[in-house]
């Protein structure tokens, strides 16, 4: 393909935008038409766990959907009953024992909204519909998960569709949203919550839903200890749903197998995506406790399902990814090597551009400002994010752009969980460069 051919690549989105087509991918590496190896330091869209190029999930996927292309979900098939054993033996908490799958994060969160809905008005509380959401957050592109969510950009267009669901404050402690500083704050964020919940009138609320450590839109923001937990007792208190967002951060991004394990806390539902296949097939997953299920089972319904719920080849491919995670040890891995990129990462801790590098295991952010001494971030038209996403590229490698709000430019890092030291010594030194490179750029 030319670049002009590439640039008329027909997508509705800014797909084409690159002057090259990815051939292939191999390890950590996206491999160009014309043969330059890229590092896929954010492992496309914070989704490569176990690396490109294995050949066990597109055998799997092949060998299952030769047996059965397609059987509708309901009914068992030996790939599906596989995938849910593996994930209730090794994966998920004791407690989650309801699974159901989708083909993705969006479709996963809008799934996990209905069940909450059908849960209460099987159980005779038909007036619980709300669900609270955090600002600055992101749970998918539907409008149910659009609605749910806090990314303001992405909501812009979609607002009369939306509807005006409460949102608590971001666990944000550098830009604190209520102007406060931990631990003399004593969590009063996640005291908003119970606020919330009076002024929305409790008898409507139905679940709080959250991401446990924030994705791109603000670079994996860690909150402190003991926000999960009280967030936790919250919702127990009032009596309300917990979700857990674990689409980008579940299948061992923060170096656990979720990131809930980090704090104890188990959620009535837990949401993953992305590492259950490592981008090796469109698959996201539901976990759930009994209790959530119970009722609508009782009542003789059911969560309606999507077509390629649960494909058979698409969890056969997720089971063969999660056996090369186990035998591999790869979550242990990602906490370690995260922990070798982290420290390798501190040389940029002095740039005068650089103004927190933060996260887990092998989800890391790192927010760039123009002016480290007043925190004020480089102004939007300066679209430093883009530039410093493009000189990488240039210097070979692939980073991931986030960030809005009070941190408009952060570069989001989440490479495959198998990289070594070869690997992370490319990253950061093409990281500094591309910083390095592309304030130059605005400041010229
Ligand atoms: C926390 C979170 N939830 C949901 C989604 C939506 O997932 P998908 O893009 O697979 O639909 C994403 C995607 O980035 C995410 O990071």
């Amino acid at each position: 393909m030319s670049a002009e051919e590439v640039a008329q690549y027909p997508f509705i989105s800014r797909a084409g935008a690159q002057p090259f087509t990815i051939a292939r991918a191999e390890g950590a590496y996206l491999i160009t038409a014309d043969g330059r190896r890229i590092l896929d330091a954010a492992g496309g869209a914070i989704v490569s766990n176990i690396g490109h190029g294995r050949t066990e999930p597109g055998a799997a996927y092949a060998r299952a959907v030769t047996e059965t292309s397609f059987a509708v979900p309901p009914f068992a098939t030996p790939d599906r009953v596989r995938l849910v054993d593996r994930l209730r033996k090794n994966w998920l908490p004791e407690e989650l024992t309801r699974v159901s799958f989708t083909s993705g994060g969006s479709e996963s969160m809008d799934a996990a909204i209905r069940l909450v809905r059908q849960h209460f008005v099987s159980s005779g509380q038909p007036k619980r519909w709300k669900v609270i959401g955090r600002n600055l957050s992101y749970h998918g592109a539907t409008l149910a998960t659009l609605g749910i969510g806090g990314h303001e950009k992405r909501r812009a267009a979609f607002a009369p569709w939306l509807p005006d669901l409460p949102k608590a404050p971001a666990c944000f402690c550098t830009h604190c949203p209520l102007g406060r500083t931990y631990p003399d704050c004593a969590l009063a964020c996640a005291d908003e919550l119970d606020r919330l919940i009076d002024a929305a009138g409790p008898e409507s609320v139905a679940a709080f839903v959250a991401e446990p450590i924030s994705g791109s839109t603000i670079g994996a923001v860690c909150p402190p200890d003991d926000y999960w937990p009280r967030i936790a007792e919250i919702c127990r208190d009032r009596g309300i749903l917990l979700i857990m967002d674990e689409v980008m951060t579940g299948f061992g991004r923060t170096g656990k197998r979720f990131a809930l394990e980090h704090w104890g806390v188990v959620p009535d539902i837990l949401v993953s995506g992305k590492g259950l296949s490592g981008g090796y097939a469109p698959i996201g997953g539901i976990y759930a406790r009994e209790s959530v299920v119970a009722p609508i089972a009782a009542a003789g319904d059911e969560l309606m399902f999507f077509t390629y719920t649960a494909h058979t080849g698409a969890c056969a491919a997720a089971d063969a990814v999660l056996d090369i995670m186990e035998r591999e040890k790869l979550v242990e891995r990602a906490a370690r090597v995260g922990h070798e990129l982290r420290a390798r990462l501190e040389k940029l801790a002095d740039h005068p551009n650089v103004s927190e590098i933060r996260g887990r295991g092998l989800l890391l952010g790192i927010e760039l400002v123009q002016d480290r001494a007043t925190g004020t971030p480089f102004p939007k038209e300066a679209g430093l994010t883009s530039k410093v996403v493009a000189a990488g590229l240039e210097y070979g490698a692939f980073f991931y752009p986030g960030g809005s709000g009070p941190a408009p430019d952060v570069i989001v890092l989440g490479p495959a969980f198998t990289i070594g030291t070869p690997e992370i010594d490319l990253l950061v030194d093409v990281l500094e460069r591309a910083i390095s490179s592309a304030v130059e750029r605005v400041q010229r």
